[in-house]
């Protein structure tokens, strides 16, 4: 069996140095980014100077370009055009805009699949895709990390020392797909290898006795195609879903790589996607200078819904211990492939998101894009400007974000978010919970949505934490549907409560090891003793089928599941109030060390049911909550020197007030506002402390 990576591929790029931060606006030349993702291949040439004016009047000083373009760098095999990409940068430099290149290897060239047709996916049910649509390939296939390395090389080369190429992306939102063909199944078979190292480990691992699947050669380790009556291994899924996690992570070194030897002037950053998590941003991120993605809050239906996008944009800063990001595509206009996402929203909401995004810790905001297609796939997905390029409502909004956030660079250089809240985001729980979600209609990011909301709600800013973060510096820690846990996170947290800190736990949580296998300990099995519960029954449930009774007299409906909890050491906060379980401890609290151990046994789609818990928890945790802040209306902040920058965000059509703790000074108009700020439609006021 032959180990299909290419040589060195296995080798990590030169890292970012430990502990320092990356300073986008110092990296900018002291602007904040402000940018748009833009294609000149698609547009003539005569067109390019006139784009550049407009994009200079609008106070853009970046792009990003090229991540589609391998056919236009590479029109033939091992010949190399980069002088159309020269006139372009040439144009746009000239204007004060630099640049971040996408190296093209999201769009293969269609040469490419005539010469190599195996790099194309081979899915599920063993069918090869042929050409077409985009990341059509496979991460393991030689002569595609062969094709990849050329043209990396010759971009890395020919722009090393360009004054206005800053960086470089790499690819285009890196993840899926999956192939599974018989060069990923050999990748697959020596990534097992390395884990396990003995098959013996593996098969007991794996727990390969079920169904007599014990494996005595590792060429026998399948991928988990599509198979009879769709029966699969959870363990062997989980450990794929990580394979390809890893393979995602390891194409990406190998860019990188090149990049770093070739080009170590420059950045090097991806766009990534939030809550889309195919692969384990935390561990992917080790390998870049700074975390960029992709913000598209219209998919969402009902868009005063503001933490949703919220939750993406602190779950994507905690994927690098919450440096401050960049916004490599900001949602500049209505979506839509064969038919347009939602309807048409103000103008002014476009700019509220971009906000938003800075208030969350984005130092740099690059809106898709610049112009939308006349082409291909996306002839509905806008772009700032429509196909006629007139300076639009979306391009005025553009141009007063623009100019405001260059007037507001000096107060926010250097400013961050800071939190004592954290949510934990585990990716194996998440990748478990995907293929085995133990009921239905269970969301794995709806457990996380819940306690989000109510946290911001309350006017507190959160921070997601994943695995290998540092806890220490957070009063409450919620780590939902902890499904899959190691050794070393057990430890983890036992030892954050054991210091002090107050932890939230919800059902389904301790219920199997590493290796995806169910434990053999009365649930929820390592959080036991810390929970001060034992659970000897469950009943999963589809809808609102149950009743949470407590604290005191309230009653709220619940859903999903019932963990039908018997305290050990814990104090009953809430029971069951329907079944043959009515009266049984629904939330409990333990004291565990010096800090204490929340186990919310259920789910409920009322606010107000997680709104009363985290009132609980923050009032023993000395965390202090802001609940007067009117819906659809956000108020978060970024610190600077102890100071604070307060964004007032109002995502709905009508104007509020929003009472805040002291008066503050407005920083874009230099005024005093009132206590009770008043926040038109659609609109942000950014506050600092006078
Ligand atoms: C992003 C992608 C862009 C563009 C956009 C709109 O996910 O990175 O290239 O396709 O969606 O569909």
């Amino acid at each position: 069996m032959g180990v299909c990576f290419v040589a060195g591929t296995m080798v990590r790029a030169q890292q970012a140095p430990a502990g320092k931060s990356f300073d986008l606006i110092e990296w900018n030349g002291g602007k904040f980014i402000y940018g748009a993702d833009y294609y000149p291949e698609a547009w003539p040439e005569s067109q390019w100077e006139k784009d550049a004016e407009m994009m200079q009047e609008a106070g853009i000083n970046f792009v990003r370009m090229g991540e589609f373009a391998w056919v236009k760098m590479e029109p033939q095999e091992g010949r190399f055009d980069f002088a159309w990409l020269d006139r372009a940068l040439k144009v746009l430099n000239a204007h004060g805009i630099r640049a971040v290149l996408g190296t093209p290897t999201a769009g293969p060239p269609a040469w490419l699949y005539t010469k190599h047709p195996d790099i194309a996916v081979m899915d599920a049910n063993g069918v090869r895709y042929r050409f077409g649509s985009r990341r059509n390939y496979c991460l393991h296939n030689p002569d595609f990390r062969a094709a990849t390395a050329r043209i990396v090389t010759a971009l890395a080369e020919h722009y090393k020392d360009h004054p206005g190429v800053i960086g470089w992306q790499i690819d285009n939102e890196l993840s899926d797909p999956k192939c599974y063909d018989a060069i990923s199944q050999a990748a697959f078979q020596a990534w097992c290898q390395r884990k396990f190292r003995a098959l013996e480990a593996l098969n007991a691992a794996w727990g390969t006795v079920f169904w007599g699947h014990t494996y005595h050669a590792w060429e026998e380790i399948p991928l988990p195609w599509n198979t009879l009556f769709n029966a699969y291994n959870p363990s062997l899924i989980l450990d794929f879903d990580r394979f390809q996690s890893a393979s995602t992570h390891d194409y990406l070194d190998f860019q990188a790589a090149i990049l770093r030897k070739i080009a170590p002037r420059q950045a090097i950053t991806e766009n990534e996607m939030g809550m889309f998590q195919e692969t384990d941003w935390y561990d992917l991120n080790h390998s870049l200078d700074f975390v960029g993605w992709d913000n598209y809050p219209m998919m969402y239906k009902d868009l005063t819904q503001y933490a949703i996008p919220g939750l993406a944009h602190d779950l994507m800063r905690g994927s690098k211990d919450n440096q401050n990001f960049m916004m490599m595509e900001e949602e500049g206009g209505l979506g839509g492939w064969a038919t347009f996402i939602g309807r048409q929203v103000d103008p002014a909401l476009y700019r509220v998101w971009a906000y938003q995004s800075v208030a969350h810790g984005a130092d740099g905001v690059c809106y898709f894009r610049w112009r939308t297609s006349r082409y291909g796939t996306e002839q509905y997905w806008q772009g700032i400007l429509d196909q006629d390029s007139y300076p639009n409502a979306r391009y005025a909004m553009v141009r007063q974000a623009g100019r405001e956030l260059q007037q507001l660079t000096p107060l926010l250089h250097g400013s961050k978010v800071v939190s004592v809240v954290a949510l934990l985001n585990s990716p194996d729980s998440r990748w478990a919970f995907q293929n085995q979600p133990g009921v239905e209609d269970f969301q794995y990011d709806q457990q996380l949505q819940d306690f989000y909301d109510a946290f911001r709600r309350a006017g507190v800013s959160v921070d997601v934490a994943f695995p290998p973060s540092d806890l220490a510096a957070y009063r409450i820690v919620v780590a939902p549907a902890l499904l899959v846990s190691d050794q070393a996170l057990v430890d983890k947290l036992t030892a954050y409560v054991q210091s002090g800190g107050t932890l939230i736990l919800t059902f389904r949580s301790g219920v199997k090891d590493e290796n995806n296998v169910v434990t053999d300990r009365t649930l929820p099995g390592a959080f036991a003793a810390l929970a001060g519960v034992a659970i000897h029954d469950f009943d999963p449930q589809m809808n609102e089928e149950q009743e949470i009774v407590g604290p005191g007299e309230a009653r709220f409906p619940a859903r999903c599941w019932s963990d039908i909890l018997t305290p050990t050491t814990a104090k009953v906060l809430a029971t069951y109030g329907r079944a043959y379980y009515a009266g049984k401890a629904a939330v409990t609290v333990n004291s565990a060390g010096k800090g204490r151990v929340y186990y919310v046994g259920t789910e409920s789609r009322s606010p107000l049911f997680y709104d009363r818990l985290i009132a609980l928890a923050a009032r023993q945790s000395l965390v202090a909550l802001n609940g007067q802040i009117p819906q659809g209306v956000e108020v978060a902040v970024r610190q600077k020197a102890g100071k604070k920058i307060i964004f007032v965000l109002n995502y709905t059509g009508m104007g509020k007030s929003v009472p805040l703790e002291q008066a503050y000074r407005n920083a874009l108009t230099g005024k005093a506002e009132p206590l009770e700020v008043q926040i038109p439609p659609y609109e942000v006021k950014v506050l600092t402390e006078p």
